[in-house]
């Protein structure tokens, strides 16, 4: 018998069980503008969610627990950014219920891609609406940014300017250009840790964060947007550190890539691509080449129907 199965069998489910989706994110700009003294770094980023998505199934229960059954047994704890978004929205509000959430993850995690707070994100938004609670905007914005940076730029998604720590967002009309309208992803087969990252910074790397300005400008009026304004201050570390991530950097470039850049503090890369077929011959030569590779267009979750730029 599975640890699931044994689960459903010895806790009592009130109702039926509702799934979402979470999505990944990119980071078309991350500017570092410097190292504050709570020893987090002061961010300007434009994310924009991706179509990689996880499926998070919830079922209420009524023991008063939260529990966790993920496609990847490593990440089956309670320190599982899903069980701290639930134990959060039950604590603030005092409710009795418990709730089990099954994960089923396609979005690679440790990657730079958000699925861990994007998940974290979906949980609050579910329980938000599924149980009408009481809960401001600024409620969820507190418990999102105490799980972490970025799980507040998950609670609208799309495409937004994040700042302070992360948590200050500012979404931006999806005005997507054209250069972009597919996304090549590849990861490279090493995990990342955001905080080693950070620390691997110098002085040097930090900008006064204009990349994010002009990108925000140029994305207003599409045609002013050039793939040159793509930037990330964590590159220059990752790529001197992990030598993994610099190879494939190359490989993508070989294979026809026009621009490739790091997603958040990686290891994975991402290349845009004006159309399916330029994108699909480079995805072909580098999954020939062995690499995990995602095929992915930009989109906006919070659409009736799920739209793509
Ligand atoms: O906020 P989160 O827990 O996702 O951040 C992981 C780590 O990344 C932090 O512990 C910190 O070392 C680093 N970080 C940072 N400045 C940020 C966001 C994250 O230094 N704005």
């Amino acid at each position: 018998m599975s640890h699931l199965q044994h689960a459903t069998e010895h806790t009592h489910i009130i109702g039926q069980a509702r799934a979402i989706r979470s999505y990944a994110k990119i980071n078309l700009t991350l500017d570092v503008l410097g190292r504050r003294p709570d020893g987090y770094h002061e961010l300007a980023t434009v994310m924009q969610t991706v179509d990689i998505y996880d499926t998070i199934c919830l079922t209420l229960t009524e023991d008063q627990r939260v529990s966790v059954f993920c496609t990847q047994p490593e990440l089956n704890t309670q320190d599982n950014l899903v069980v701290r978004a639930a134990e959060a929205v039950l604590q603030q509000l005092s409710l009795t219920q418990g709730l089990m959430i099954e994960l089923h993850k396609r979005i690679p995690t440790a990657a730079g891609l958000g699925g861990g707070s994007s998940d974290a994100a979906a949980v609050l938004l579910a329980l938000q609406q599924w149980w009408q609670l009481e809960l401001s905007p600024r409620d969820m914005l507190t418990i999102a940014a105490s799980l972490g940076s970025d799980v507040p730029f998950f609670l609208t998604g799309g495409l937004a300017l994040c700042e302070g720590r992360g948590e200050k967002v500012t979404p931006l009309a999806p005005n997507w250009p054209a250069s972009m309208r597919w996304l090549l992803l590849v990861k490279p087969s090493i995990g990342i840790s955001t905080a080693t990252v950070f620390r691997q910074l110098t002085p040097l790397d930090y900008t006064t964060g204009e990349q994010s300005r002009i990108v925000c400008t140029a994305l207003q009026t599409r045609d002013t947007f050039r793939l040159e304004y793509l930037h990330n201050s964590l590159e220059r570390g990752v790529l001197e550190h992990y030598p993994d991530v610099g190879r494939a950097r190359e490989d993508m470039l070989q294979a026809g890539a026009p621009c490739v850049r790091l997603s958040g503090s990686g290891p994975t890369l991402f290349a845009p691509f004006p159309d399916l077929a330029s994108a699909t011959r480079v995805y072909q030569r580098l999954h020939t080449q062995r690499y995990e590779v995602y095929l992915t267009r930009a989109i906006d979750p919070n659409a009736k129907d799920i739209s793509f730029y």
